[in-house]
Formats: C-alpha cells, sequence, structure tokens
C-alpha cells in the first residue's frame, strides 16, 4: 500500500487517493478543462450515503491539479448522495449542472447547481439554488432509478431538452426527455427516448451528433436540423458495459431511431469498449473542435486490496471519437496531448515476425509506455476456417484461442508487462479467420496469464475488428501501458479494448515487451515506435493550481 505500490497509475486520471467512479459534468471553459467525478472523499469504495462530486482542472487534459469538491451532499434534495449528472452552457455562456440527488427519503431526483462566480475561470465553488429538486421522481418510475441526466441541449423551437435515466415500475428500462423553457420547470415528453423491456435499467445515457463520415472535428448540440446522425449512448447495468448506436434523432417528436435495425435492446448495439470500462460520458471541447471521451475503468482485484491501497478507479485516456469514413462506427483515439509525455523511443522499421518468433522490445521500461505497431501480412491464404454456423462470440473465441494456440494468420501482437520469465504477461493480438467467404479480424486483450495471482478477475476480452483486411492487408496496434492499465487500439482506433492489470511482478520494475508472433505465417512490422512515458502531474498532493 501507500504511494509506492506497483499497480498505481502514472498519467490515467485519478484522484490521489479514495474512491472515483463516473466522469461527470466534463467541460472546457475559459480556456481549462474541467472534469468532475463520483467520487467518496472517506475511503476507496463506493459508499453509499456520502457521493460527492470531485473537481480538477487542467489546461491540457493530462496534467490535472485537484480543487475542492464542487458537490457535497448537504442540502435536503441531495442528503444522501451526489450521483452523476452533466453540465450545459446556458446561451450566455454560464455553465450550469444537472446532476442526481438521493434525497432524504432516499428518492432519486434531479437537481441544478450555478458556479458562484461564472468569471473564475476555475469555477471553485458551486451553489444549489432552494427550489431544487427541478425534477421530481415520477409515480410510475421506482424510487432509486430515475438519475444520470446528459447535457441539455436546445430544440429549434427554442425549448431545452435533457435526456434522463428511468427504470419503470413495470421492468422497462428507458431514457426519458424532459423540456424547459427556462432551465427550472421541466415536462416529460410522453415518448421516451429509448426503451427496452429486456436489457434492464441503463445508466448515464449520453447523446451527441456526429459530422459527416471522416469528419474528425466534433459537434456540440444534438439537432435534427440538418441530415445529420447523432449517437446514443447506453450504460447496462446487467452487463456493466456501455453500448451506443448511431441513428436519426428527430427534435420535434424528441426520438431516435437507431440507422441499424438491431432492435431496441442496447446490448445489440456497438461497443466503445470491449474491455473493463463503464459509464462513459463525452463532451464537445470547444477549444480543439473535437469531441472527447472520458470512460471510468474500475478495479478489478478484491476490495480489502484496494482498500489497502487506498485509491480505487481510474479514468481512461481522454480520447477524440468521430464518425469513420463509410459512416458505420465511431472511432477512438488518444488525445494528442498525451504525445507529449513521450520520451526515450525505441524504433524499429521492416522487421519480420515468423512463426513462432518474438523480437523483444529493448529500451523502453515497459510499466509506462506507449507502443503504436503495424503489422503487414503477406499471405491470408492460412486463415483459420470457422464454422459457417457458429454464432461468432468474440470474447468466447479470444478464450478459445488464446495467444498460444496457434494458428493461421496470427495470433501476432504484443507480449505487455511480462515478468522476465514471461511466466507473466498481458498479451494483445490480432487473429485472421475465414467465415462464410468473409475474412474476420479478431482483437484480444487476454488476462488470463497478466498475474499469477489467483483472485483477480482476469479474463480474456475480444472485439472483431471492421476493416477490409483483403484489401488493406496491413493492421495497426496502438497500446498505452501505465502500471495496472492496459489501453489498446486496434485497426486505427475501430475496436479498443481497456484492461486492469495486477501482474505480481510489478514491484520489481522489470518489465518486458515483446512482439509475437504464433501463426504459421510470417508477418511483417513495417513500422513500430515504443515512447516510455513521462509520468503526467495528476492530482499530487501539495502541487499548486495551475496557472492560466
Ligand atoms: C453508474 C452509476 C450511476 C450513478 C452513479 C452513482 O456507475 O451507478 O447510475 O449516478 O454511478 O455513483
Amino acid at each position: 500500500a501507500g504511494d509506492d505500490d506497483g499497480y498505481r497509475t502514472a498519467y490515467h486520471f485519478r484522484p490521489a487517493n479514495n474512491w472515483q467512479n463516473d466522469p461527470n459534468g466534463p467541460m472546457y471553459y475559459k480556456g481549462v478543462y474541467h472534469l468532475f467525478y463520483q467520487y467518496n472523499p472517506y475511503r476507496a469504495t463506493w459508499g453509499n450515503g456520502n457521493l460527492s462530486w470531485g473537481h480538477s482542472v487542467s489546461v491540457d487534459l493530462i496534467n490535472w491539479s485537484a480543487l475542492d469538491n464542487a458537490l457535497d451532499p448537504d442540502s435536503p434534495s441531495d442528503a444522501n448522495g451526489c450521483w452523476s449528472g452533466s453540465a450545459t452552457f446556458l446561451p450566455d455562456g454560464t455553465p450550469v449542472f444537472l446532476y442526481t440527488g438521493i434525497d432524504a427519503s432516499n428518492n432519486q431526483v434531479q437537481n441544478v447547481a450555478f458556479p458562484k462566480n461564472a468569471s473564475d475561470p476555475l469555477l471553485r465553488e458551486w451553489v444549489k439554488p432552494s427550489y431544487n429538486p427541478v425534477i421530481a421522481l415520477p409515480e410510475d418510475v421506482v424510487h432509486d432509478q430515475f438519475r444520470d441526466p446528459s447535457t441539455a441541449w436546445i430544440g429549434r423551437d427554442g425549448l431545452w431538452r435533457v435526456a434522463v435515466s428511468a427504470g419503470f415500475k413495470d421492468g422497462t428500462g428507458s431514457t426519458l426527455v424532459y423540456r424547459s423553457k427556462d432551465f427550472r420547470s421541466w415536462e416529460r415528453n410522453a415518448e421516451p427516448l429509448y426503451k427496452s423491456g429486456s436489457a434492464g435499467m441503463v445508466e448515464c445515457p449520453d447523446l451527441f451528433p456526429v459530422a459527416e463520415p471522416g469528419a474528425e472535428n466534433g459537434l456540440d448540440y444534438a439537432s435534427s436540423n440538418g441530415a445529420g446522425l447523432h449517437v446514443l449512448k447506453q450504460s447496462v447495468m446487467v452487463t456493466l458495459s456501455d453500448y451506443y448506436a448511431l441513428g436519426r434523432y428527430d427534435d420535434a417528436e424528441d426520438t431516435f431511431t437507431p440507422v441499424e435495425a438491431s432492435g431496441n435492446d442496447c446490448r445489440d448495439w456497438h461497443r466503445f469498449d470491449y474491455g473493463h470500462v463503464y459509464a462513459s460520458k463525452s463532451f464537445y471541447d470547444a477549444g480543439k473542435k473535437r469531441r472527447v471521451l472520458w470512460s471510468w475503468a474500475n478495479e478489478s482485484d478484491p476490495e480489502p486490496d484496494y482498500i489497502a491501497r487506498g485509491w480505487a478507479g481510474v479514468q481512461t485516456v481522454p480520447r477524440k471519437i468521430w464518425l469513420d469514413s463509410q459512416g458505420k462506427q465511431l472511432l477512438q483515439w488518444p488525445i494528442e496531448e498525451i504525445e507529449s509525455l513521450r520520451k526515450t523511443r525505441v524504433g524499429l522499421l521492416g522487421a519480420e515476425v515468423n512463426a513462432g518468433g518474438m523480437n523483444e522490445i529493448i529500451g523502453v521500461a515497459g510499466t509506462q509506455a506507449d507502443v503504436e505497431v503495424v503489422f503487414e501480412i503477406p499471405a491470408l491464404d492460412g486463415a483459420e476456417n470457422l464454422d459457417p454456423n457458429q454464432l461468432l462470440d468474440p470474447q468466447r473465441l479470444c478464450g478459445e484461442k488464446g495467444a498460444s494456440v496457434p494458428g493461421g494468420v496470427g495470433p501476432f501482437g504484443l507480449l505487455v508487462l511480462a515478468s522476465s520469465d514471461l511466466q507473466e504477461h498481458t498479451s494483445v493480438f490480432f487473429r485472421v479467420f475465414r467465415h462464410n467467404g468473409k475474412y474476420k479480424v479478431l482483437m484480444c486483450t487476454d488476462l488470463r496469464r497478466s498475474t499469477k495471482r489467483a483472485d483477480v478477475y482476469k479474463p480474456p476480452y475480444g472485439g472483431f475488428v471492421d476493416i477490409d483486411i483483403e484489401k488493406e492487408r496491413s493492421i495497426s496496434l496502438r497500446t498505452l501501458i501505465d502500471h495496472s492499465v492496459v489501453e489498446s487500439y486496434g485497426g486505427g482506433g475501430r475496436t479498443v479494448i481497456t484492461a486492469r492489470v495486477y501482474p505480481e511482478h510489478a514491484e520489481t520494475s522489470n518489465n518486458r515487451l515483446l512482439m509475437f508472433n504464433n501463426g504459421t505465417g510470417m508477418v511483417k512490422v513495417s513500422k513500430l515506435d515504443a515512447w516510455e512515458l513521462k509520468a503526467a502531474d495528476v492530482n499530487v498532493p501539495g502541487d499548486g493550481i495551475i496557472t492560466i
């Protein structure tokens, strides 16, 4: 335990100590980035009853200074906790929070809070008006299933809208829309934005527009003014995973229709991340005109262990998100600012990794690293055939066909956080299959050998990469390693897998980084860049507040 535990991250966002879960109210205001987050100021567990909004500020989304909590449970409408919510800019530029309060009777209600002094770019103090709550618990909604207001947006009729998660008493999980003239009195729209009987309660809705296919700039408000697509994201309690659909948002009816007819169960939608993340939330960064996504990556070792370490939960590296050039899915990429942490670089050009081969990447301390590799696949004919009748479950396939199970084209990829005897390692890799006459590219992060500890959750994670491998003949992998986090971007951000790992050898700082190929065919590494990363200043106690 203590500052020197081997699992403490060096550049992922976390408070210095105690518990953190969802990102809340991210925004860019007067040159400063703000991140608020679900925070238990007393200990490293979630702690029903006393959640606050922690608050940190940054000018680069990488180095952060901690400020006092923005919201604490100290009013009748949030006496038992200040739960998740979002920030919205009013027409005069003032930010306002909509957030869930657990009120004195333990009902979930929606509250507002305003900056005490909007001319302070650090927005240190927040004021809760006495007229809270602004949205009371509806009759037909379960008392503890009404929460997580989204960023609000204005329709062409001039009315505000906000999306709120609601579990109906009949068991339906839904996302309701409320409308308001003045941000104070809100009226429920009869038609929900989303509704499903099968997926159960959904949380933390996020609705935002995307620019045209391939355009990397972000857009601010939801609006059906124009033909643009929107994204609706849901966090699903039963799977603890986030799912999103691309669709049409109608700002007259306030309905959302996914473009793919994958039905109403959002578990059939796309995943932002096939690993261990939840409760993501995006914001429009007006500084760099991009949309940025935050998501929470919880611990996955036993509670007594993280209580002993004194901290729990990180946020993934902020990711830029945009629509791919075919308009089929979102692409995600670590914000460019992360590159400011790069120091020692190791490069390789044109290496070949033969069947059964391993190449060590020497000269980079493998506990804090950023690795980018491009694998070229000279021949695809060796690809393994998958039974055409088989229902394809990528996670199960990663479990059956792990890094050490020889294949045709792949498995090839990286071994990270490997011990000197390689007994402990996390493998991040691709494998190409043929299925019904088409090539399918599988991406896996396999944690089963990541630690010798038996009490840790260490599954294989997997997702398919939507890439035409026959045409492209190469696939890229970028992996960010940060002590207990392995965050990997396959195919230029088409498929992302974030994992929390707890190697036993972490304390020895003996971490090897290797490339491997267990396919029968050779793969060519047309490019490899590996950087050791500096530690960022993330909420370092006693550190000064940023100056701007
Ligand atoms: C999601 C969530 C939200 C809630 C918050 C409480 O992780 O359960 O629905 O507002 O966490 O901390």
